[in-house]
């Protein structure tokens, strides 16, 4: 499936200018969506100041488009009225506009917080049951569902990237697992976006690190093949001798698992 005309969402956000600065020009077009600002667009790229929220809107903005990336949003935990906007009813406008407009694959922003209650000594695969560890974490797992909706029931491609964190270099133990380095981020999306023909994948989107706990079949699938490893910054991490909460230091999902705790601590 060759597709060369690209929409991404959130574009002016930390992923967004990731993508669209590792990107640009590979594709005949790059459509960048957000609220906030982007700047001019260079050759090759349209700019769209737009609401998800908006569904006509982003109608408009799925018009001759192949494949939507789609990043706006919270990009972490908030209260309901903030993430009921943008996560659950604008990733539903962007589906459903990728329906009505003929799109044909849709690259989604997941995050591991879909998964982050399971105890983080069991590594995890991309079949292990939802758990999140939030309202943030909630709201991605209905995007993923969604995700698998519109690939059976409408035959788009759809891949969900349950991405761990983006950083330039890790930041903190935790991330030694989790890190992915801007270029491991826009090589899986490149991928994600020019692979063959499939139906609906969950992929792991984390850099090659020695200590990840997360695999997944599809990137092999994918041809997505990490460079990067966040052991080169372990000895700096370790040296300062951070100890997580005893919640957060159970669960894959760190200090999100500890926030707003009121459960039995033994489940
Ligand atoms: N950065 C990470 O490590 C990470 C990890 C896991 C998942 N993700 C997911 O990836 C996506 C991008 O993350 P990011 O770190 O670039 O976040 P970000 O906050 O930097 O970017 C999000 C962008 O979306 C835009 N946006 C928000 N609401 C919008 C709306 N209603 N209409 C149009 N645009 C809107 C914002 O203006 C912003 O530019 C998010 O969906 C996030 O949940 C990111």
């Amino acid at each position: 499936m060759t597709l060369n005309r690209v929409l991404i969402t959130g574009a002016a956000g930390r992923i967004g200018r990731t993508l669209r600065a590792g990107l640009g020009k590979r594709y005949r077009l790059l459509r960048l969506l957000d609220l906030a600002p982007l700047g001019a667009a260079a050759a090759g790229e349209e700019v769209v100041h737009a609401d998800i929220g908006d569904l006509a809107a982003m109608e408009a903005a799925l018009e001759g488009i192949d494949c939507v990336v789609h990043l706006a949003g919270v990009p972490e935990e908030d209260v309901w009225e903030k993430i009921l906007p943008a996560n659950i009813v604008g990733t539903y406008n962007v589906f459903e506009a990728a329906r009505r407009r003929g799109t044909r694959r849709i690259v989604f922003a997941s995050t591991n917080h879909v998964v982050g209650f399971h105890p983080r000594d069991r590594r995890l695969d991309e079949i292990v049951m939802p758990r999140p560890d939030t309202r943030y974490g909630a709201s991605k797992a209905f995007g993923e569902a969604l995700g698998r909706l519109y690939a059976d029931k409408h035959g788009i491609s759809v891949a969900c990237l349950r991405i761990g964190s983006l950083q330039v270099k890790p930041q903190d133990e935790r991330q030694l697992a989790t890190w992915i380095s801007p270029r491991d981020t826009v090589e899986l999306v490149r991928c994600c976006i020019e692979a063959p023909d499939y139906h609906f994948l969950i992929v792991y989107g984390v850099s090659n690190n020695r200590d990840r706990r997360w695999f997944d079949r599809a990137s092999r699938l994918l041809g997505y093949a990490p460079q990067d490893d966040a052991e080169a910054f372990a000895a700096e991490i370790r040296a300062r001798g951070e100890k997580p909460d005893a919640i957060a230091a159970r669960f894959h999902g760190g200090p999100y698992c500890a926030m707003e705790f009121s459960g039995r601590s033994e489940d």
